[in-house]
């Protein structure tokens, strides 16, 4: 018997749907965050659809490329090898949205470093742990966060969509509030592994010292 699958059917929405819904939202100049954050929650993740991108590194997370939203956003997956985590950083004055796909994801949140003050440690706000299916948001007015898979036994798997894209960004020492420039690179892209010289994948663990 054939499915009917109709909008409010969202357990339905494969990956390929939800990348061309979100193609149609930010064809649009202006993004409504909102709408972007519930058609990401509105996807339920299925592993056979999103496995050809997670690629693990035993070393440090990785960020694995799907598309490039026709140049108005990334959509990449990071996976999180047990207890991987990322420094803190900022996000280029881009949206960032991040959903869970495998396993969990705790957020560390911190405040911008005071103007002029140096050497002061920086003190986390507020913790969030994000399970399967579920989104956090951040752009650069609400500060920034360090994230980490908690789990010293299960790996995660998370999909990030940044808009507008970005090749840079910042990270900050949580013990003097320094930073420091990171370029922005993908350990694969559509699946298939980047070449090596190009192959960290972590946006805060390699790039310029500034
Ligand atoms: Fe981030």
């Amino acid at each position: 018997m054939e499915r009917s699958i109709t909008e409010n059917d969202q357990s339905s929405m494969t990956l390929q749907e939800l990348i061309e819904k979100l193609h149609v939202i930010f064809a649009d100049d202006q993004v409504n965050a909102d709408e972007v954050h519930s058609v990401m929650e509105s996807y339920s993740s299925q592993r056979n659809e999103w496995r050809k991108f997670a690629s693990f590194d035993p070393y440090r997370y990785t960020r694995n490329l799907v598309d490039e939203g026709n140049g108005k956003f990334n959509l990449i997956v990071l996976c999180w090898g047990e207890g991987q985590g990322s420094g803190i950083h900022d996000h280029s004055d881009a949206h960032c949205f991040m959903k869970v796909l495998d396993g969990e994801l705790q957020e560390t949140l911190y405040g911008w470093p005071q103007d002029g003050i140096e050497n002061e440690k920086m003190d986390p706000l507020r913790k969030n742990i994000y399970r399967r299916n579920q989104v956090a948001y951040i752009n650069d007015s609400l500060g920034l966060h360090r994230v980490e898979n908690p789990s010293h036994t299960n790996q995660a798997v998370s999909l990030h969509l940044y808009s507008p894209p970005f090749k840079a960004c910042h990270s900050f020492d949580e013990r003097t509030g320094k930073k420091r420039s990171c370029q922005v690179t993908f350990w694969s892209q559509y699946g298939v592994r980047t070449p090596y010289g190009n192959s960290c994948g972590s946006y805060v663990s390699c790039g310029e010292q500034n």
